[in-house]
């Protein structure tokens, strides 16, 4: 007897606001096709007052996994029935799965980072001394990541005091690293011996395609590693300012697929084609 054909795709997705643009479907989609999975990828708005009944509903309609963007990173996690220890110590869930009928949150962010750092450019944090720019959620998450990892020294460089203050205290009171705090002055100069600097702000996303932090780039050493979280443009001008001073470059697109990847494996089980998901996202950002 013929099988009869199961139409029902699994559902994983998005929710936020504004969410209509998020690329993460493309990529997620891409790996569904490349691994022959009958899943969708749906990029839902959701307002802030509606998150509660947004997760119940994820309850009922059995989505296999869900991502949270603005605003709800932090909100998310009075409805969740278990934290990972990492998202708990960032306190924001870009991530939720399934273990049966329970969910937990996860935070991806900076495990792609972390991914990125490794795999592509084979370093390992243990023992270097990092400079952060940046105090917000992808600061959080990479430096958490990064303390837990081993790095030795954080110093966290923000524009507003209290921001980057707070981030520090988190490292230095629940992770093993030292962690200091440089309020940006007008130029901010590398200081020697740092092994790798990354650029977690939004200075240089698209459209503020010439967007450059400011820091005075002589201090940017070959030997150096340095990182931009900015996906879009993937080569930023941080970064050609980087190559052309003999520094090793790790872009934000490697980290935005790796966090992607990483969720993949947690929803589905198989291993994510990154090659695939890397390549419709470059498409996406026209790269
Ligand atoms: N590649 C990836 O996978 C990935 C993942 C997550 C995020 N991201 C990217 O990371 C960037 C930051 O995201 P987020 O969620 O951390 O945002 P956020 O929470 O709003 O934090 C933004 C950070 O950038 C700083 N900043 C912004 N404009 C600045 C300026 N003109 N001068 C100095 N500092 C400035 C802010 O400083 P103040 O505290 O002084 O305002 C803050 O530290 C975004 O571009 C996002 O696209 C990438």
């Amino acid at each position: 007897m013929a099988e009869t054909p199961n139409y029902q795709a699994e559902l994983v997705g998005v929710f936020g606001n504004p969410v209509a643009e998020n690329p993460t479907g493309v990529m997620q989609e891409a790996g569904f096709a490349a691994c022959d999975l009958n899943w969708r990828y749906l990029n839902i708005t959701v307002y802030p007052e509606d998150l509660a009944a947004a997760m119940q509903g994820l309850r009922a309609m059995n989505f296999k996994g869900i991502n949270l963007t603005i605003p709800h990173k932090v909100a998310v996690i009075q409805y969740l029935d278990a934290v990972s220890p990492d998202a708990q110590l960032m306190g924001a869930v870009n991530t939720v799965r399934r273990e049966g009928d329970r969910l937990i949150g996860e935070n991806t962010d900076g495990k792609g980072f972390l991914t990125a750092l490794r795999d592509d450019a084979q370093v390992d944090p243990r023992g270097k001394r990092v400079v952060v720019l940046g105090a917000g959620g992808a600061a959080r998450a990479i430096t958490v990541e990064l303390a837990l990892a081993g790095a030795e020294t954080i110093t966290i460089v923000n524009r507003t005091p209290q921001r980057g203050q707070a981030l520090v205290k988190l490292l230095n009171d629940q992770t093993p690293t030292t962690a200091e705090f440089v309020q940006w002055p007008a130029t901010y100069a590398v200081p020697d011996g740092v092994d790798l600097l990354v650029n977690a702000t939004s200075i240089g996303l698209y459209p503020d395609v010439d967007g450059l932090p400011s820091l005075a780039l002589d201090t940017i050493r070959p030997g150096m590693v340095v990182c931009d979280v900015i996906p879009n443009p993937p080569h930023t001008r941080l970064l050609q300012e980087a190559e052309r001073r003999g520094a090793r470059t790790i872009d934000g697109l490697g980290m935005l697929v790796y966090q992607g990847a990483i969720a993949f494996k947690m929803w589905t089980g198989y291993d994510a084609p990154v090659d695939v998901m890397h390549k419709a996202l470059a498409a996406e950002f026209g790269q």
